[in-house]
């Protein structure tokens, strides 16, 4: 893991479509003498996204793309990332698809999702697990492949679904769990390198 400490830490781009309470925890953990990442470029998918504050905060490159153009968004933001010298992606919320050209991205591309993943891919988790009466939700740390929510598992943590939760309660249960998942997915990942 020396490799990616001090000055040499792997430049990482965090891609957001609104609050960005995930995009603020990897800051921070960015920000620890112990992380392998530093977080040099922030995507959007929208102007009105949230978590945009923490790129100002925090004095970090952001960029916003509509998608309303897929193919020609991602070309762009595929040069920026190379010009960027970024080996990392982190999707933290973003709500758009990558396409499998995209997912060629020379470097690391991760997710974070809502659920015990393989179960409850894709929108509306919360409600679908409630609605099921599941005993227990949580949130997974995966590689993006050309499946939805589909990439190998780094790593899951598993919540207790109460019987007086509603969708935004566990929600906010869960999203507590994701904000400590997802430095513990990276410091995983980059342990063995
Ligand atoms: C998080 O719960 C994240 O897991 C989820 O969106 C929320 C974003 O919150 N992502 C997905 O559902 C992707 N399939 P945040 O903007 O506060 O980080």
């Amino acid at each position: 893991m020396k490799k990616f400490l001090g000055s040499n830490k792997l430049k990482t781009a965090v891609f957001i479509s609104g609050t960005g309470s995930n995009l603020k925890s990897l800051i921070k953990f960015s920000l620890k003498k112990k992380s392998p990442i530093k977080i040099n470029f922030i995507i959007s998918s929208s102007s009105k996204a949230n978590g945009l504050k923490y790129a100002i905060k925090f004095k970090i490159k952001r960029k916003i793309f509509d998608y309303k153009n897929k193919q020609k968004d991602e070309d762009l933001i595929l040069k920026q990332l190379k010009k960027k010298d970024i080996g990392l992606i982190c999707l933290a919320g973003y709500m758009k698809i990558l396409s499998n050209n995209f997912i060629k991205f020379n470097g690391i591309i991760l997710n974070i999702h809502p659920s015990l993943l393989p179960n409850y891919k894709g929108l509306n988790t919360h409600e679908r697990v409630i609605q099921n009466k599941e005993k227990f939700s949580g949130c997974t740390v995966h590689f993006v492949s050309s499946k939805l929510d589909s990439g190998k598992i780094v790593l899951q943590k598993k919540v207790r679904v109460n019987k007086t939760d509603t969708p935004k309660k566990l929600s906010k249960k869960i999203l507590k769990q994701e904000h400590i998942l997802y430095p513990q997915a990276i410091m995983k990942l980059f342990a063995n390198l």
